[in-house]
Formats: C-alpha cells, structure tokens, sequence
C-alpha cells in the first residue's frame, strides 16, 4: 500500500516536471521576456523595439544560440500604460517564468518594471527608458536593472547647449506632462541647464496625457513669443502641439527629446525642429553602416533609436549570460554590472555604480523635409 502510494506520487512529479518547463537550467530554451508598448498610442515603439530584439536573438541563434540552447521570445505588451506594464513583468516572471527581462520604451513602464524584477531577482534591461529611477529608488541602486541609453540629465543638458550656442537661442517655453516621469524629468533638466547657461523660460506649464488642446497653453507662450518650444513628449502628443503652435503663429523653433524619434511624426508640423537622440543612422561607423544594411534588409527600413537600441540591449543581455555562463541571475546581473568596453551599434558600454552606460554620444537630429538630419553629436554633460 505505501509502496502503492510511493510510487503513485513519483508518477505524479515525473508528469508534472516537463510541464513546469522550469524556465531555467532544465528548459529546452532560454527564454528572454520582452515587453513594449505593441499597442496603444506610441506603438511604432514596440513594433521596431521588438524588431531590434528579434535581430540579435536570431544571429545568436544562427551561430548555435547560448549554453547550449535556443534563445526564445516570450513577448508582453504594456500598452504605454504602467499597470499593464506591471501585470506584463508579473506574468512574465510568475507564469512563463523568465529570468531575464528586455523593456520596456517608457520610463513610466520601465520604472514599475524594474521595481517588480529586482524584488523578484529577475535581470532587467531596458533599451530606451532614460529617466534615472528606472536603476535607482530613493538614491538606492536596484541591483537587477540596467539599460542600455544614456539618462536624462546629460539630454536635457545637450539640448540646452545646442540651443544656446549652435542655434543662439534665448528664450524658451516649455510644456510638459506632469503623469510622465520621462517628459517631466526632461522638461526639468533642460530648464536647469538652459537657465545655467543664461536662457530665460518664458513659460513653463504642465498638462495631461488626456490633453489634446493646447490653445489656452499656446496663448501664454505667444504673449510674449519665445525663440524655441521645447516639447519632451513622446511623437504622438508632440504632434499635437506643433500642429497647433504653428496654428497660433508660433514661428520660432520647435525642439524635443528622444521621443520624437518615430515614423509616424508629424514631419510637416515638426519641420525644422530639432531633438535629442541615441544614434543617427548616417553615422559612418561600419557597426552603424552594417546594422543599417542588415536592417534594411530584414524589414525594409531604415531602423530607428527604439530598434537599435533594442538589439543593443538584447545583446548586453545575452553577452553577460554568456560571460556567466549560467543562467543563474545573480551571476548574470554580476556579469553585466562587469560590462566593459562592450562594443554595441550605439557606443562601447561600460557601466556605472547606477547601471547606466558610462559617456553615451547624445545625437542631434532635425527634422527636415520628411527626413531626419543628423546635425551634431554631443558628448555628455
Ligand atoms: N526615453 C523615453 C522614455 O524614457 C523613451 C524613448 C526612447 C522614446 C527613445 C523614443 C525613443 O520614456
């Protein structure tokens, strides 16, 4: 009878274990969460975000995937909103149970994110997040999260002195959303820069994501007509209030961030403006020039910031997993916390005591006749 039920509960466990999949050292692949906005209202993020991952996971496949295995997706979608992106990591760790996590575009995503992931001891890496708390809580760094782009103070600054001593501004007004850590942090750190420098905010006001009229807003900033707006809002909302400046007379130039990096900018009501980015796709570094043309290639255009980035960081990845040669995360996050002089499309990284990459290039772009110039690269301040 106790043999009986011995071995019935053998049987049992022996049924079971496959169907654990175990996610980990017994798992036919290693699996890789990947989670971005795929839809909602910035989805030209997710789609090339993804694009960039899915490019490093097969050329790692194609040369015989990593410890052994085949590298597999698992993909989870934050709709740009940080309850789903917390619901995204949750089930991503809980169920399909990966330790190791590429996301997401958002800082406002990111930094829910990464305060799942580190609690659970799950390595996290986000390409494009730039505000400082995806890493850092309360000046305490969070052990398991990385990211692969510079931060937000060094942009603010870069657009600040580009302003200033390329374009001779000296009058800015500034709009922000106040629910967005990325667009308020932003809108804080070139305020500080450009005053240091002897630039004056004439207007400094904040609205809602919800916002889509921005007439009383631009009533403020014509009454005493600034030489720049800067607007560091991700493409959708940017779109919206350089339609309308330009309605209200606005003629002075329109200035962003990172997150005006898309397809679907409005390039008619952005033209002649400039704004911050990780990379320029004219760079004549053969790594840049490569990945373009491979690309190209594979999609059929030419990749933005949130492709590149994703592939580098999908790389940082896969490269400590290799270096720890194991996929215990502990060893993993030591790994990539060693990183150094890693060679990526967007720059050689090693990083700091916060997890970010040490002296990142901030590019300038503007938009131009429905293209992206590159006009001036920075180095960080
Ligand atoms: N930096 C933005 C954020 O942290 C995301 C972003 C990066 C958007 C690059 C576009 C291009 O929220």
């Amino acid at each position: 009878m106790r043999t009986i039920r011995v071995l019935s509960v053998l049987v049992i466990i022996a049924t079971l274990l496959p169907l654990a999949g175990c996610g980990g050292g017994g798992s036919k692949t290693l699996k890789i969460g990947v989670i971005a906005p795929m839809t909602g209202d910035v989805k030209t993020f997710g789609e090339s975000t993804r694009n960039g991952v899915q490019m490093a996971v097969e050329e790692w496949n194609a040369k015989g995937g990593l410890l052994g295995k085949q590298i597999e997706i698992v993909l989870g979608d934050d709709k740009n909103d940080p309850a789903e992106a917390t619901a995204a990591a949750t089930k991503l760790i809980k169920q399909d149970k990966v330790k190791f996590i590429v996301g997401s575009v958002a800082s406002k995503c990111s930094i829910p994110i990464s305060d799942v992931a580190n609690k659970n001891q799950v390595v996290m890496i986000s390409p494009t997040s730039t505000n400082p708390k995806v890493t850092v809580a309360d000046g305490v760094l969070k052990e398991y999260a990385f990211r692969a782009c510079f931060i937000d103070p060094p942009q603010g600054s870069a657009m600040a002195k580009f302003a200033t001593e390329n374009l001779g501004i000296k009058t800015a007004a500034v709009f922000y959303d106040n629910g967005n850590d990325y667009v308020k942090g932003l809108a804080e750190f070139f305020k500080a820069a450009f005053e240091a420098r002897g630039g004056k905010v004439t207007v400094y006001e904040a609205y809602a994501q919800t916002d889509t009229d921005f007439t009383a807003l631009l009533t403020k900033v014509m009454a005493e007509p600034p030489d720049m707006l800067y607007i560091p809002d991700y493409y959708n909302m940017a779109n919206l209030v350089n339609q309308q400046a330009r309605a209200a007379g606005f003629k002075g130039i329109l200035a962003g961030g990172d997150g005006w990096d898309s397809s679907d900018l409005d390039f008619q009501a952005a033209d002649g403006g400039y704004f911050t980015n990780h990379y320029a796709a004219d760079d004549p570094r053969s790594e840049v020039q490569n990945w373009v043309a491979r690309y190209k290639a594979k999609y059929g255009t030419v990749p933005d910031a949130l492709a590149t980035l994703g592939y580098d960081a999908a790389n940082l990845l896969l490269n400590a997993i290799k270096a720890a040669n194991s996929e215990d995360p502990v060893k993993v996050k030591d790994a990539l916390a060693a990183t150094a002089g890693f060679p990526t499309v967007s720059g050689t990284i090693s990083f700091d005591e916060n997890h970010n990459p040490i002296n990142k290039d901030i590019v300038v772009l503007q938009v131009k006749e429905g293209k992206f110039v590159h006009v001036a690269t920075l180095k960080p301040e």
